[in-house]
């Protein structure tokens, strides 16, 4: 399966969609502000507009908006600070920010919100430069539709780039894990977590020759000095890729035991052959902190600015989460649609939205079964973080002189 194809988010604004279950990703925001703000820094403010920024992953916008306002008034900040230190008025250039995804994602909600988003916007630009400069917003939007393991923007033209919880999506499953006849076949599984090293080797393969392409892609389009932030979900284990979270937390990850428990589920109540699920891996690999160092230093085109180890962080408080676990039932709910939100449309790709609807009715009643027998457990209540992920936070700075074989 080529997964780029069908990975987007669940689009809209319904029950499963990223819009809404997104709420989780969102919680990264303020623990990620700081270092973004710290990332602002160290540009180069160009004398000249367009600025260009540029979201790589920015799936249906709620969050992304969030980011780029956050960017854009720390960057015009900058501009103020200047123009007042050298006793100038403040000559912002113009912005461009180009929201990147996947050509399946919902740019429609996307452009929607941006335009409800544009007031406020407003208000801004009009306060910076004195008097209303005729623009709907503080900056010009794009959307560019493309695989962001691939050039989508032009060259030496984007000063930041950000992109927040994506790159753990693979351009595609290796093909020889789901080949019947392949030694490395993944059988009785739907993704390498606590399996065959081998076969997780081969998904930290397909990993590396993506993660080179997104880094040549971006260094070919960075102006010099230009400044990549990214969140990458990673995991703590270097050795064992098939440990993409640590053992002891496979049984409160969320596409973990209980994940894999509804599909064999599924295949038990005859709703599906062993093959499909055989055949389906779930297309995302969390990578470790030496796996990105190593393709960065590969790439040669980018100055590490920020790469420290990857620290856990909780998307949801704990206090919100263990009110949330006394109510077994609607916490489900949550969990299933979240998980849905991801990972649904790469499911339905491969086996229809009639199969995906019992995978997930099997799903929920797993975790279900699973808040309720910890109801009467505070301790292990307490030590079930569904909602943690880890999280690699890499700023690079593009060199001034270097050679990029994308340029
Ligand atoms: C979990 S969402 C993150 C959205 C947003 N950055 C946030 O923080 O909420 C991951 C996004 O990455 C996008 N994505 C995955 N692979 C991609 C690729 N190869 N090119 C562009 N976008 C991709 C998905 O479509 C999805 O919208």
């Amino acid at each position: 399966m080529e997964a780029a194809k069908s990975i987007a988010m669940v689009g809209g604004d319904g029950e499963f969609s990223y819009q809404r279950m997104g709420v989780l990703q969102a919680h990264a925001i303020r623990s990620l502000k700081p270092l973004i703000a710290e990332a602002v820094k160290h540009m180069i403010l160009p004398k000249q507009g367009p600025l260009h920024l540029a979201d790589f992953g920015c799936s249906t916008g709620k969050n992304s908006i969030c980011y780029m306002n956050f960017i854009v008034k720390c960057i015009t900040d900058r501009y103020v600070e200047a123009g007042e230190n050298n006793g100038h008025v403040t000559c912002m250039p113009e912005m461009l920010v180009s929201f990147n995804d996947l050509p399946g994602n919902d740019f429609n909600t996307l452009i929607q919100l941006l335009a409800s988003d544009a007031k406020n916007a407003k208000d801004l630009a009009t306060s910076i430069n004195g008097a209303d400069v005729g623009r709907a917003s503080s900056y010009f939007s794009a959307m560019v539709g493309g695989s962001f393991y691939n050039r989508l923007l032009p060259k030496e033209s984007i000063h930041l780039a950000i992109s927040i919880f994506c790159l753990h999506w693979m351009s595609q499953v290796p093909a020889t894990v789901t080949d019947k006849s392949s030694p490395l076949y993944n059988k009785g599984r739907s993704w390498i977590l606590g399996g065959n090293p081998t076969i997780a080797r081969e998904f930290a393969q397909q990993s590396m020759l993506d993660l080179d392409n997104f880094l040549d892609s971006r260094a070919a389009e960075m102006v010099p000095g230009g400044i990549v932030f990214a969140a990458v979900i990673s995991r703590h284990d270097a050795a064992n890729p098939e440990n993409q979270v640590n053992p002891e937390c496979h049984h409160r990850f969320v596409f973990g035991p209980d994940f894999e428990n509804a599909w064999n589920d599924l295949i038990d109540d005859g709703v599906i052959t062993t093959e499909t699920r055989d055949t389906f891996n779930l297309p995302t690999y969390a990578r470790s902190k030496e796996e990105v160092e190593a393709a960065i230093i590969k790439c040669g085109a980018f100055d590490i600015q920020y790469l420290q180890s990857p620290v856990d962080d909780n998307l949801c408080p704990d206090d919100e989460l263990m009110d949330m676990l006394q109510y077994p039932k609607s916490f489900a709910t949550f969990v299933s649609a979240w998980a849905r939100a991801m990972s649904g449309p790469s499911i339905e790709a491969h086996m229809g939205r009639h199969n995906t609807d019992e995978l997930f009715i099997r799903y929920q009643r797993r975790i279900t079964a699973h808040a309720t027998s910890l109801l009467s457990d505070p301790k292990a209540q307490q030590e079930y973080k569904i909602f943690r992920t880890t999280l690699l936070l890499v700023v690079l700075k593009r060199k001034v002189f270097s050679t990029s074989s994308n340029q």
